[in-house]
């Protein structure tokens, strides 16, 4: 089985159109020593051929010119992306949706239905893309077992409900509903090896913890290192808990809870924001990361499991 990382940038992705930050600046100087990263989505595959995308980023056109495997050209009109998986409906993972809509027939979509009832609604996507190719709805369970996915045999999926927050622009942003943003279990079927995806986690509950310690690699969100960065650096009024992130540091910050997971299992940040010190290959908070066993996602890593 292979995850591709086809965006390890949280929103704006790295470096943001409109961002003068020190990270930002210093990269388009060309005095820092990071990499520029697209937002947030992977693409999970047992063949090499057939896709599942995982979320659906405003930069997925980049993402696929980036990611010829998702191509395979089999016919005159064709994509590697048989089916689409949405974690949330933040604006950064669902609006490459609108860049698909050339499909030849209605694009196979699955999620929670509280995802769908926003980007039905708040952000109605769904039935923009009604007048296209049209979606394909398919019912994604929460906390049950593992869950086939159509199209992509060799593929198992178990969704989690989890502690975050549904988008700004949601009517339930100040009252989250289990389903606004999921976990996802992914195993390879043939060697029981499991991958635990979480970009948006604002809480690691015991029993997720449990879960995680379950799974061969965990790939979490690594949004922000402190709870005030946007704050602090002047750029938002709301702190990472406002926004459904847990902080990497602090005594109860996502270190701290990876910390507790067994040596075996590997661990990786993902959904970085481009204020995030970890950006830095030579921060000091990086290299703290690296004392914990932590690794940062970067866009084209390969995970074979
Ligand atoms: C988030 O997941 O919190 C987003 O990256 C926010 C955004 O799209 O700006
Ligand atoms: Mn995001
Ligand atoms: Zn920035």
């Amino acid at each position: 089985m292979q995850l591709r990382v086809l965006g390890s940038a949280a929103g704006g992705g790295f470096p943001q159109w409109n961002c003068n930050c020190p990270n930002c600046d210093g990269f388009r100087r060309g005095t820092l020593r990071a990499q520029a990263r697209t937002q947030s989505s992977i693409a999970v595959s047992a063949n090499g051929q057939d896709w599942l995308l995982v979320n659906a980023s405003p930069d997925v056109l980049a993402q696929i010119r980036a990611n010829p495997e998702l191509q395979p050209a089999r016919a005159v009109r064709d994509s590697g992306i048989a089916c689409v998986l949405l974690m949330d409906a933040q604006i950064d993972h669902v609006t490459g949706l609108l860049m698909l809509r050339e499909r030849a027939s209605p694009l196979p979509l699955l999620a929670t239905p509280e995802v769908l009832s926003d980007i039905g609604e708040g952000f109605p996507i769904t039935r923009i893309l009604s007048h296209y190719c049209g979606i394909q709805s398919l019912p994604l369970k929460l906390d049950a077992d593992l869950q086939a996915v159509p199209g992509l045999p060799g593929l198992a999926l178990q969704p989690i409900a989890l502690s975050s927050k549904p988008p700004p622009y949601s009517p339930f942003r100040h009252c989250p509903r289990p389903g606004d943003n999921i976990g996802l279990v992914i195993e390879n079927p043939d060697n029981g090896a499991r991958v635990f995806y979480a970009p948006g986690l604002g809480e690691v509950t015991p029993d997720l913890l449990a879960l995680m310690a379950q799974c061969q690699i965990v790939l979490v969100d690594g949004t922000f290192w402190t709870e005030d960065e946007m704050q602090r650096l002047g750029l938002s009024t709301k702190s990472a808990a406002e926004m459904g992130h847990l902080p990497q540091s602090g005594p109860q910050g996502m270190m701290a809870q990876l910390d507790r997971l067994p040596p075996g299992v590997r661990k990786i940040l993902i959904h970085i924001n481009n204020t995030n010190p970890i950006l830095q290959d030579d921060s000091a908070e990086r290299a703290l990361l690296t004392a914990h066993g932590i690794d940062v996602a970067w866009d084209g890593m390969d995970l074979i499991f």
